[in-house]
């Protein structure tokens, strides 16, 4: 019988690249430009190397980032390498379209790592990369103006226990000045995140207004929808 998850069984340390940022979260570069953006957790993403040479100011951060820069590389290595026997397990659960095939999937995730690496060490300097462990961030309130959180909540629903989920989004809440925008919200076994309803509904209790939508971005079968989340206004 074909299997109907990605049978992996911790966080992986991967990043994707910009082009795939600007799909997942269905982002416009004016939006960027109203910086700062706060990408968490950012793992081997090349986002913010990218934007930064697009004139976006954005910050990444990750629960790994107080390793040394060749000890997250080759973790990012080691990474995309379980991804790519991963995925040759279970090829039925994926949309073959953005991608061709795993080959150019990967390479994909290796240009992310390549970027993501080269801009590493000046980041950490310029503070770009900061380690962060969810669900508390070293960031005062309202600091960013979007935050973007791909890959983490939801996806790996079932190791994360629904109230690590609220703690989380009201944290992302609190740093954003705007909007948080969160993809996907399905798991690793392709079905929406389990707790949803009740995630919605917290959400509400806080004045969080919680909006689904529709991205042009379809790689895990059905996973084509993100959250974005603003603060109820009160007039
Ligand atoms: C799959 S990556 C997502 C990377 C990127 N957002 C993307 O979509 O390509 C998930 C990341 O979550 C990080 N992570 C796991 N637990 C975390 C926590 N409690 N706080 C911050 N980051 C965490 C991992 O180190 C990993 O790099």
């Amino acid at each position: 019988m074909k299997k109907a998850r990605l049978d992996i069984d911790r966080v992986a340390f991967i990043g994707r690249t910009y082009d795939e940022y600007m799909r997942i979260f269905a982002l416009e570069e004016s939006l960027l430009k109203q910086c700062p953006v706060l990408d968490c957790p950012a793992g081997a993403a090349s986002f913010a190397a990218e934007a930064g040479r697009y004139g976006s100011d954005v910050v990444a951060c990750d629960i790994l980032y107080d390793l040394p820069p060749d000890e997250l590389v080759a973790k990012g290595e080691r990474d995309i390498r379980l991804i790519y026997d991963k995925i040759g397990e279970v090829p039925h659960l994926y949309v073959w379209d953005y991608y061709k095939n795993r080959d150019d999937l990967i390479s994909m995730r290796k240009k992310a790592l390549a970027l993501f690496a080269e801009d590493l060490k000046r980041g950490i300097a310029q503070g770009r990369y900061v380690k962060a462990s969810l669900p508390r961030l070293p960031f005062a309130d309202n600091t960013f103006s979007l935050v973007l959180s791909a890959h983490f909540l939801f996806l790996y629903g079932d190791m994360l226990d629904p109230d690590f989920h609220k703690a989380c989004l009201m944290e992302l809440m609190r740093v954003s000045s705007g909007e948080v925008r969160i993809f996907p919200l399905s798991g690793l076994d392709l079905r929406p995140y389990r707790h949803l309803d009740e995630i919605l509904f917290f959400l509400d209790s806080e004045g969080v207004d919680a909006e689904i939508v529709k991205v042009p971005f379809e790689f895990q079968r059905g996973a084509n929808r993100m959250m974005r989340l603003r603060r109820r206004s009160t007039h």
